[in-house]
């Protein structure tokens, strides 16, 4: 299925009040943003807008306030980190009188009104109110159907920013004729978030790997001991349907086959491998064992495309609880950089373990998504993206 998106045609905006929806979902401690990978993306379509000569109100939405003013939520930060002046209230335009061409604002966090998730007509009225068009650029928020991503693109002209277009053309273009052996890995906490996507994988990849606690649910759903560990007993149900289309569809589905455990859920836990059968009651586990990476890797050697979403341990600890999501990352870089495979990684956390692994840059495609990466994986359109669509 071939999507086509509406794109602006950048010499008839001079002048034009755009109101540009971006993801600036960041992480922001102590004032500092730990990683500008989301704003960097949505330089292109920023700096277009501005040589074009636009007056350009940015709008995003930071964490998840839910309806409500909270200042540590601010997006006061970015706009800061972007030397670009700050608009303290979404809904009053007067900042808009002072604008010249090729101006660009942040606006404060979109989600401090409650009518921005509820996609209330009203609120999107309001928000769209002394704006000529509408750019979404913000991929990563495409599956919320909220005011600012779908309401308001049925008031203004709306159109596709430049990432949101390069997201939708990367993932398509990889999920949806991919060059075979297909290998998808999903790690992660929880089977509970991702049955949508893993459904959809078992049918469509050759070979789906779960690790990390979605791992643990499942080799628990196979009769293994979980120990004291994340996992979801409730989901026993669903990982055996899950196990069964890929068995239907001829998907060799594998789970981990070793855990690094500790004594404790800490950074500090003294690491053990240990098989499944020598997992007890009070074991921990934190970390997918070297035997199932050695696994992984042999797979990631065989396939010629690998989709990759969710670590399979504290990656985010470092070396010790990163150990699999790492040599993970490492062999899908290498052999993507020997020209053998295409490779397309999603989600904060996977990124992050990328770079912890210093290999972003030999990635096929990194998207900015998480939810939204794998919800377009999923059903190959999202809520936001739909509006935009010729
Ligand atoms: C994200 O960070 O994945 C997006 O910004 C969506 O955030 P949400 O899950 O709070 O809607």
């Amino acid at each position: 299925m071939e999507m086509k998106l509406r794109s602006v045609d950048y010499n008839s905006v001079r002048g034009k009040y755009v109101l540009l929806r971006v993801d600036f979902n960041v992480q922001i401690e102590n004032g500092k943003i730990l990683d500008t990978f989301r704003i960097e993306q949505s330089m292109p379509t920023i700096n277009k807008l501005r040589d074009a000569g636009a007056r350009v109100a940015i709008c995003a939405h930071l964490g998840r306030p839910g309806g409500v003013a909270s200042p540590e939520l601010s997006l006061r930060p970015v706009s800061d980190y972007m030397k670009i002046p700050f608009v303290a209230d979404c809904l009053d335009k007067k900042f808009m009188a002072g604008m010249r061409d090729g101006d660009i604002v942040l606006m404060e966090n979109v989600r401090f009104y409650a009518g921005e998730e509820k996609n209330d007509a009203e609120f999107a009225g309001a928000l769209a109110r002394g704006f000529d068009l509408f750019i979404n650029d913000a991929f990563a928020v495409a599956h919320r159907a909220a005011a600012s991503t779908v309401g308001v693109a049925k008031i203004l002209p709306a159109f596709a920013g430049e990432l949101l277009r390069t997201e939708v053309e990367n993932i398509s273009r990889i999920m949806e004729n991919p060059k075979r052996p297909l290998l998808a890995i999903v790690g992660g906490a929880k089977v509970s978030g991702k049955i949508g996507v893993l459904k959809t994988l078992c049918k469509l990849a050759d070979t789906v790997i779960v690790g990390g606690a979605i791992g643990t649910t499942f080799n628990y759903a196979c009769g293994a001991n979980p120990g004291n560990s994340l996992y979801e007993p409730d989901m026993v149900a669903t990982a055996r349907e899950i196990m069964d289309i890929a068995a239907a569809n001829n998907c060799k589905f594998l789970m981990p086959i070793d855990k690094g455990v500790g004594a404790k859920f800490e950074k500090t836990a003294k690491r053990e491998n240990k098989s499944l059968d020598e997992i007890t009651d009070v074991d921990v586990i934190i970390d997918d064992g070297p035997k199932t990476a050695d696994r992984n890797i042999d797979e990631i050697n065989r396939a010629t495309t690998v989709v990759w979403n969710g670590t399979f341990g504290m990656a985010e600890w470092g070396a010790v609880w990163g150990e699999s999501s790492f040599r993970v990352a490492r062999a899908i870089a290498e052999r993507t950089a020997a020209g053998k495979l295409v490779s397309i990684v999603g989600g904060g956390e996977t990124v992050a373990a990328v770079d912890a692994a210093g290999v972003r840059g030999d990635i096929t495609y990194v998207s900015t998504g998480g939810g939204a990466f794998l919800e377009f994986i999923e059903k190959g359109t999202l809520p936001a993206i739909e509006v935009l669509t010729i």
